[in-house]
């Protein structure tokens, strides 16, 4: 596996690849990688492409400074695990090598277009956020040119945000969604849940198995019921503090009122344990092609 740490190698590696006839498969993180990352490599291994995985812990999208100077790093163990599932090469450039002219100057240079769905849930309480994930999503699709790049549904928000951002800025990358992968006890898998106490992590199942719930008790249940009992059962568990639980049209990311609304109807949620923040969804409805 080559590690690539400048644009300019990035691209001769990139157009070598592109000539020798691969596709090439993006898998963007910000390190501190889980099964859950290497599921995004699987899928795109097993797609036939040459993979490329960026690691790179994005400052930009950072709207809290604690949580990026706390945010989990740990490259040498990341290059190992990423070789194994089989990547072709990882870019891990330093902050200088991706915003040379500064943070500041990137992110006031161009504000995207990212419509009604980056404004709601994590737009809403994290501002500035998604400007920050489509300044780096789309600073890698344009120096990477890939034939697809893999996101994981954990992020179910950032995955609609990502769409439109290709679209809007012409970007022609085929965005492949992956299922959220969890922890034998239900916990997504975090770069974060390492922050989490021991006491913490036995309590932050708590968020799924409620989801789960949730969708049982959604049969004979309204929106609004459904919405209220997640949040009143989780404010009430040791360490939890929900921030927004939102149930909302998989596609649109609007609110749905009643169950007949949409026919893809997905719960997102995020819950403060303790100081650090998890998010999760799940879906209480979905067609077949979505
Ligand atoms: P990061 O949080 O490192 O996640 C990288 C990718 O892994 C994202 O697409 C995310 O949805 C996926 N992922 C994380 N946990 C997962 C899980 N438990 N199951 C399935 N997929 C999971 O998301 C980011 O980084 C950044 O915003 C990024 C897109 C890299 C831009 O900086």
């Amino acid at each position: 596996m080559k590690v690539l740490r400048t644009v300019t190698n990035l691209q001769a590696h990139v157009e070598a690849l592109k000539a020798a006839g691969h596709k090439v498969g993006l898998v963007p993180t910000m390190g501190a990688l889980h099964d859950g990352h290497l599921s995004l490599v699987k899928a795109a291994v097993g797609n036939g492409d040459a993979v490329v995985a960026s690691v790179f812990v994005n400052p930009t999208q950072f709207n809290n400074p604690n949580d990026l100077a706390t945010y989990p790093r740990k490259e040498a163990d990341d290059f190992r695990l990423l070789e194994a599932a089989g990547v072709d090469a990882v870019f891990a450039p330093s902050v200088e090598e991706v915003y040379p002219d500064g943070l500041r100057r990137a992110t006031e240079e161009h504000v995207f277009d990212l419509g009604d769905v980056a404004e709601v849930m994590e737009g809403k309480f994290r501002p500035g956020h998604f400007q920050g994930v489509a300044l780096i999503v789309s600073k890698l699709f344009r120096m990477v040119a890939p034939d697809r790049a893999y996101f994981g549904e954990k992020d179910f928000q950032q995955i609609a945000v990502i769409r439109r951002m290709a679209k809007t800025e012409g970007l022609d990358v085929e965005i492949v969604s992956c299922p959220i992968c969890r922890a034998a006890d239900g916990l997504a898998l975090s770069s974060r849940n390492a922050l989490l106490t021991e006491g913490q992590r036995a309590a932050a199942p708590e968020i799924y198995r409620t989801l789960a719930r949730s969708v049982e008790h959604s049969q004979g249940h309204s929106v609004a019921a459904t919405k209220d009992s997640v949040v009143e059962h989780l404010n009430a568990r040791p360490f939890m503090r929900v921030e927004y639980f939102e149930i909302v049209d998989g596609y649109s990311l609007r609110a749905v009122e009643d169950w007949g609304d949409s026919d893809y109807i997905v719960g997102c949620i995020t819950v403060y344990c303790g100081d650090v923040r998890l998010i999760d969804n799940i879906t209480y409805r979905r067609p077949a092609d979505a």
